[in-house]
């Protein structure tokens, strides 16, 4: 199996969904990069952030609510972290938020700059932070992916929100510039706390709006929503996801990445050994 999101080599197609791993320097302490094809790290912004106040994370029926509010140490603290993405065997892409454009700008000014980042997913939608869902407006969504494009030479990916009438949120995305979409972040949900959903609660309705938009755009795709297993994976590969990214499975699993990949080579051995 190879795959190429944009010109990025990907030796399987799962990727880390930013977040549940952080910036990635506990988990490759322990845990290693097999399976995997692209690193994603947790979302990084122009200045440290504190994120929301405790409880941040709810357990719900085949899922989680999160509302961590990007809690992250800011680009300079991140920009520390060259020596482990350089010695990662996998391509990391950065995942970036801002509450201005002028933060946005900065960031791709800066991250353009850096040889051992393969592209950007530009976080445009967290359900958690006040005033930086960019995601609810159609305009802001194009204004703020043409700020990072007029910056960034690499790839774009912009991740959206669920929503119905996808269209309507993803063709902005494309006119400003992005050269492949994350679908989806999380589903807005309470339950105790106000937060994201995610896991395998989402997962059909996501697959849904999938479906209503693969055949309407030609830009790489990568799927996010409720990844648990090889089968969830293919049902987003035959939908026509380039890539699927594994975000809370991870929790459950820290191997998870691992375990899906075995399946899926020893599912498309078979259908080859079939073919013949
Ligand atoms: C604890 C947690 C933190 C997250 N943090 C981020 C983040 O910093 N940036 C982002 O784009 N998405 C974030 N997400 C969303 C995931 O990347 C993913 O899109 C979502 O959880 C759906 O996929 P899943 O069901 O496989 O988890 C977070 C999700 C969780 C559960």
């Amino acid at each position: 199996m190879s795959w190429n999101l944009c010109g990025i080599e990907l030796r399987t197609p799962l990727v880390t969904a930013s977040g549940p791993l952080g910036w990635g320097e506990e988990f490759f302490e322990i845990f290693s990069t097999r399976g995997l094809g692209l690193f994603i790290p947790k979302t990084v912004t122009y200045n440290p952030k504190i994120g929301n106040p405790p409880p941040r994370i709810e357990e719900t029926i085949g899922g989680v609510i999160n509302s961590i509010g990007l809690e992250n140490e800011g680009i300079y603290k991140w920009l520390k972290l060259e020596p482990l993405y350089r010695s990662l065997d996998i391509p990391v892409m950065a995942s970036i938020a801002g509450s201005t454009l002028d933060e946005i700008s900065k960031l791709g000014e800066i991250i353009n700059k850096l040889d051992y980042i393969v592209g950007i997913e530009l976080n445009l939608s967290c359900p958690n932070v006040k005033g930086e869902n960019w995601s609810n407006n159609p305009s802001s969504i194009f204004e703020v992916t043409y700020t990072l494009r007029k910056v960034y030479n690499k790839p774009i990916f912009v991740k959206l929100a669920p929503k119905d009438t996808p269209m309507l949120y993803i063709k902005p995305a494309i006119d400003g510039g992005a050269d492949g979409l994350t679908l989806f972040n999380t589903f807005p949900a309470y339950k105790t706390i106000s937060g994201g959903l995610s896991g395998p609660a989402i997962r059909p309705i996501y697959m849904r709006l999938f479906r209503e938009v693969k055949d309407k755009v030609d830009v790489p795709i990568m799927a996010s929503g409720g990844v648990f297993s090889a089968s969830d994976v293919l049902e987003y590969l035959n939908l026509g996801a380039n890539a699927v990214q594994i975000g809370t499975a991870f929790f459950k699993d820290p191997d998870i990445a691992e375990r899906i990949y075995e399946e899926l080579e020893s599912f498309l051995e078979v259908k080859n050994r079939d073919r013949k």
